[in-house]
């Protein structure tokens, strides 16, 4: 029965199914093509070394120097599979344009495969394609990264019909080239050779007319992501007429930076978001790359009116001559329509050579006057430039509020200045040797400059930055951050969107004079069910809590009980991957590590936790499907985005190191649900 030799790519599973069947109970076999075709293409993987089974039907981009054994590009490893992948770089580079075809073969039901390189879904993908008519039937582009995402089609629809892939590279110039690897069909296409589940990546199959953020299981249910496109920075929090709104950096074109919009979004209690049109778009571009747009700034309520105030960003490549970044403001009477901004401060400040952007506005306690912090930079110093004002519209240049010493980077981004429990705090955020970092100082401020007392990193983590706070109606100093920076890998691309908000944090000092955050209250209100708890626990060996995509973990561990100098958490977990969080009691040191955690960036973070008096460590983490912002009892943070590979990857888990014991005085793991309001 020929129509059951073993396809060279079927999974194990299917082949033991396959083996074990009677024949004769297949009586309905699968669809017959005319001509009996391969299950797959051939040279799937590229293992032959070269492009055996592959065609290059136009251009150069493909020449035979692109199949490739290199583990590693610029920025970290390929995680291709096999020995060898197509890198789309290596034949000719990013100039070179072509396109590579496949061997025909019956169109399956799923088909996986991996890829990497730029983003352009129309000038660079991997498409299927049907013999008969040369119809695209999907096409997938890349994550705008070397390394590998697993994409998986559906291809039911057309199963059995005599199709092939086709690399398409019709782009030049920066991430023009596209990687492929591993082409799998059938039951393996959605099982790795380790028995695990892939998850289901990539815009082929994702909705589009409508907002279905539950299909993509890369996608924060509760944090604020676009729909599609880019965020970076959280612009103008601030709870006005009792509702909460949150803007951001914004562009909605594709899931990469460009001219910068504000989306908006409002809602209740600040972790509920709905969808609000787009507060403020950039002008029309005058050449293809232009990049003017609305950047980063903040907002006010001026005796009942919604003021906004942010940076005009003029690209001066397409706009020789022009003033590159200026101060605007725009208003609202009713919170979601905006009127035009009007330029309020046309040239920057002596001194701001790095830069003069992201405005913040705040009243002034020391003098009741408006005031406005605009980051800057000079010499290889970051610092803050302060103005005044009495009307929000004209305004007068107050000087230096602060300047860093040359060993906190060269441009300060989004400084935020406020007072918090007796003391002045100023948030920035810096590059520093090409590390994205938020920063912060706690100190004094006497209307005009501020004076730090102590310095410290907001978040250990990799990804919290531009963060942006406001005082809420209830008096809490309210605050949250783009969770992410310029350097991380956004395998998300491959879905259309990128860039996610962190959950809103209350801001406090700590006894010890530290800038502490704990998740916004409301966050117990994404709980859909009662949490799963224990009490006076012992773990011996590992532990396994529970699992899920969009969970909260609560813990208590009572270290005077637990021995052994480690505890160890074991987040978005399976038997091939996991974002690992330890604690060593002796260094008081807690590290959230991402090198195994799946695609993206591959990292070990860390922070000190102060022990307590009464010797326990308490956590409160929440995961959220790509993301993990965990939140100890001393008022530190560690954020990351993580991007696991596989559907298994949602156990949550306690492991006790070295044959100790971990002693959980308390532990809660809660199911929670989505922070989308309907529009
Ligand atoms: C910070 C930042 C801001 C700027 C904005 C542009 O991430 O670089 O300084 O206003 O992003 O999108």
């Amino acid at each position: 029965m020929s129509r059951w030799k073993a396809p060279q790519l079927i999974g194990v599973a299917a082949l033991l199914v396959a083996a074990s069947a009677p024949i004769s109970a297949n009586a309905a076999p699968p669809a017959t093509p005319r001509t009996t075709l391969p299950a797959g293409p051939a040279n799937p993987g590229f293992e032959t070394g070269d492009l055996t089974g592959w065609t290059v039907t136009e251009g150069t981009a493909f020449g035979a120097g692109a199949v490739s054994s290199a583990d590693t590009y610029w920025g970290g490893p390929f995680h291709h599979k096999g020995r060898h992948h197509l890198w789309g770089h290596a034949a000719a580079g990013d100039d070179a344009t072509g396109t590579l075809r496949s061997s025909s073969f019956a169109a399956p039901s799923r088909i996986s495969f991996l890829v990497g390189g730029g983003w352009d879904p129309e000038h660079l993908y991997v498409a299927l394609v049907r013999d008969s008519d040369g119809k695209r039937l999907l096409k997938q582009t890349g994550p705008e990264d070397e390394a590998y995402v697993r994409i998986l089609w559906d291809t039911s629809p057309w199963r059995g019909q005599a199709v092939h892939l086709e690399i398409v590279d019709r782009k030049s110039g920066g991430w023009g080239h596209l990687n492929l690897d591993d082409v799998r069909v059938g039951d393996a296409a959605s099982r790795d050779d380790n028995g695990l589940t892939f998850r289901t990546l990539g815009q082929a199959n994702q909705p589009t007319a409508e907002r279905n953020h539950a299909a993509d299981p890369l996608r924060p249910q509760f944090h604020y992501t676009p729909y599609q496109g880019w965020i970076n920075d959280p612009n103008g929090v601030i709870q006005w007429r009792g509702r909460h709104h949150l803007f951001s950096q914004y562009y909605p074109d594709a899931p990469k930076w460009g001219p910068m919009h504000w989306a908006h979004a409002e809602g209740p209690d600040a972790v509920h978001w709905r969808e609000l049109p787009v507060a403020l778009t950039p002008p029309p571009r005058a050449t293809p790359t232009d990049n003017s747009g609305v950047f980063s700034g903040s907002a006010v309520d001026d005796d009942g009116t919604l003021t906004v105030a942010y940076t005009k960003f003029t690209d001066t490549g397409a706009h020789p001559g022009a003033t590159p970044e200026t101060v605007a403001v725009a208003t609202s009477t009713d919170g979601v329509a905006f009127t035009p901004g009007t330029e309020v401060i046309t040239q920057a400040p002596p001194g701001s050579s790095a830069g003069f952007r992201d405005p913040k506005l705040f009243r002034d306690p020391v003098d009741g006057r408006w005031k406005m912090v605009v980051g800057s930079g000079d010499g290889g110093r970051g610092k803050v430039q302060l103005y005044a004002s009495d009307d929000l519209r004209t305004w007068s240049y107050a000087g230096v509020l602060t300047e860093g010493d040359g060993t906190t980077g060269a441009m300060w981004e989004c400084p935020d200045l406020f007072e918090l429990d007796g003391k002045w705090v100023l948030l920035y955020s810096t590059n520093e040797g090409g590390q994205s970092l938020q920063r912060y100082a706690v100190g004094r401020y006497d209307g005009s400059r501020f004076t730090a007392e102590r310095h410290g990193v907001l978040d250990g983590g990799g990804d919290v930055y531009a963060a942006q706070s406001y005082r809420d109606d209830a008096g809490r100093r309210l605050m949250t951050a783009w969770m992410s920076d310029w350097n991380v890998k956004e395998p998300t691309r491959v879905g259309g969107w990128a860039g996610a908000q962190s959950l809103h944090r209350e801001l406090f000092l700590t006894a010890d004079g530290r800038l502490g955050q704990r998740p916004v209250a409301a966050a117990d209100s994404l709980a859909t069910g009662r949490p799963v708890t224990v009490e006076d626990r012992t773990v011996r060996g590992s532990w396994r809590i529970g699992r899920g995509d969009s969970v909260r973990l609560k813990a208590v561990v009572d270290l005077a009980r637990t021995t052994g100098d480690t505890v160890t958490l074991r987040l978005k977990a399976s038997a091939a991957e996991a974002t690992v969080l330890r604690y060593q009691r002796s260094t008081g040191t807690l590290t959230l590590d991402t090198t195994n955690a799946g695609y993206g960036t591959r990292a070990t973070y860390s922070t000190h936790v102060e022990p307590t008096a009464d010797s326990t460590l308490a956590l409160d983490i929440f995961v959220d499907r790509s993301s993990v912002e965990v939140f100890t009892g001393d008022g530190a943070a560690l954020t990351a985005r993580v991007y696991p590979r596989y559907r298994e990857s949602d156990a949550v888990e306690f492991v006790a190191d070295g044959g100790g014991r971990i002693w959980l005085r308390s532990a809660g793991l809660t199911q929670l649900g989505s922070s989308v309001l309907p529009d």
